[in-house]
């Protein structure tokens, strides 16, 4: 994303746009508001781009659980990509008003298509049965993932009391890195839901586990748990299932 922005003619300074590489983006970097850049945050610190499948019933679908699905539609759509249209949230003090608003009344047809897309199931023959099944019972067990990854949608940002407010947690809990989560609304990450993990390298917001053993060897030191390297197997066979 960011060498396809970078070719624009209006970006003068190209470099944070250089900077971020494959399948990332900041969406906190600056907004647009139909005329100007608004500078939000820097330096540049990019996501990995989620997956827009398997979101059915998921709720608060971003990183840091800033809105439901339509919220962040908006915001990019608006803010990101010069869509002429409103988008305002006082939490991250951004208030762009351009009328006629032709974004808002795109949003539900684009909600309805992106809920409809399924998760693709694991290729044939990509994890071992028996292993997975043992990494399974480590999930909902000992290895504590299911206490916030809740099956089916491998999350709790639906569990607390308001359906209306996200469950979300602090950097800390999981051992990830602060930073992204002090400039989004919430300062707070939502547990990633799971669905098609397989599908989708590197993890975590800022990509930093590049495979799902790396995701296992970060809880196994951060929570910690004590997993032997077959359970660790075990747990990974499990994910590639999802
Ligand atoms: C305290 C709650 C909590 C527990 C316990 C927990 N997770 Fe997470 N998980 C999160 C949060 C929050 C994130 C988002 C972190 C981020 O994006 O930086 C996350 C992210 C992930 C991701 C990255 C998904 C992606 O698409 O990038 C994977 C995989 C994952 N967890 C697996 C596990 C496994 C396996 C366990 C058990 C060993 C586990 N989690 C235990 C809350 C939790």
């Amino acid at each position: 994303m960011g060498a396809i922005i970078a070719l624009s003619p209006a970006i003068a300074d190209k470099s944070p746009y250089l900077s971020w590489g494959r399948g990332k983006f900041d969406p906190r970097l600056h907004a647009f508001d139909g005329k100007r850049f608004i500078p939000l945050n820097s330096p540049t610190l990019p996501v990995v781009i989620p997956p827009a499948y398997g979101l059915q019933g998921v709720g608060f679908e971003t990183f840091t659980g800033d809105g439901p699905l339509s919220y962040w539609n908006n915001y990019v759509g608006v803010t990101e990509m010069g869509g002429h249209g409103d988008f305002i949230d006082q939490r991250i003090g951004l208030r762009i008003i351009q009328r006629p608003d032709l974004v808002a009344s795109k949003l539900p047809a684009l909600l309805a298509y992106q809920l409809s897309l399924p998760k693709p199931p694991p290729p044939a023959g990509s994890f071992d049965a028996t292993s997975a099944a043992r990494g399974e019972a480590l999930f909902m067990g000992v290895a504590r993932c299911s206490t916030c990854h809740i099956p089916p949608t491998y999350t709790d940002v639906l569990s607390g009391p308001n359906p209306n407010v996200p469950f979300l947690h602090t950097a800390a809990e999981t051992g990830v890195d602060p930073h992204y989560a002090t400039r989004s609304a919430t300062r707070m990450y939502r547990t990633t839901p799971l669905r098609g993990l397989w599908q989708h390298p590197p993890y975590f917001h800022d990509g930093s586990a590049s495979d799902l053993p790396a995701v296992v060897n970060h809880y196994n030191t951060v929570l910690p748990l004590w997993l032997t390297s077959e359970e660790k197997t075990d747990l990974v066979e499990f994910l590639k299932t999802l």
